[in-house]
């Protein structure tokens, strides 16, 4: 939970311009603790999923699916240390979690969503071959955001197509 905490902490300033939980933080221990075991119910009873990625005991980031983007698909969500930036994780993260999402056999489509101000974000899928589906009006999540999520999909017969020598 301590490195947690501390990975947060140092990428506070960069993570609040595009991230709406970065409002709640610092989290008190409890809250924390609470937070942790909130991840693990949902991981077991099948709904959310959040990852920790590490170099080592040093934090590289943290991913995840997200379960509200419709039936047969999965969304990822990812954000990388301040000190890990630009080394092409968010993009091996994001490729992994692909792949983990289409080795569901109920796994049909992968989404990634961003602001359209978000490039470095939006840099991601585009490196993975995902299709741009379009944009759209939402809301303000997050300081820095101007409401307007670009969405990016990928399916399932695409990706085994592209990685077959990666992965097969
Ligand atoms: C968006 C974010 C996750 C990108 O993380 P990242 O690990 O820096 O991204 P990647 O390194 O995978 O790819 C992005 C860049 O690294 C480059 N890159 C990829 N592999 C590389 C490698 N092996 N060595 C050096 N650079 C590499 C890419 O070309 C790309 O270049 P760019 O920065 O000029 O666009 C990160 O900026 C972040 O945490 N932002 C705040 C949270 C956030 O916005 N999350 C997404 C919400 S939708």
């Amino acid at each position: 939970m301590g490195i947690l905490r501390e990975a947060v902490q140092e990428s506070i300033d960069h993570l609040r311009p595009w991230m709406s939980w970065i409002e709640f933080e610092p989290l008190s221990d409890p809250d924390r603790e609470a937070l942790i075991r909130q991840w693990e119910e949902d991981w077991i009873a099948g709904r959310e999923v959040v990852f920790g990625a590490f170099l080592g005991d040093q934090v590289v980031g943290g991913c995840g699916f997200h379960d509200r983007a419709g039936p047969n698909t999965l969304e990822i969500g990812y954000w990388v240390h301040v000190d890990h930036l630009r080394q092409g994780y968010a993009t091996e993260m994001a490729h992994i979690l692909t792949s983990a999402a289409f080795a569901v056999p109920s796994i049909e489509r992968v989404e990634i969503h961003h602001d359209k101000a978000n490039t470095r974000s939006g840099a991601v899928p585009e490196a993975l071959g995902f299709n741009l589906d379009g944009e759209s009006q939402v809301k303000t999540h997050a300081p820095a955001t101007i409401g307007i999520d670009v969405a990016w999909s990928m399916s399932k017969r695409r990706w085994q197509s592209i990685n077959t020598t990666l992965d097969g």
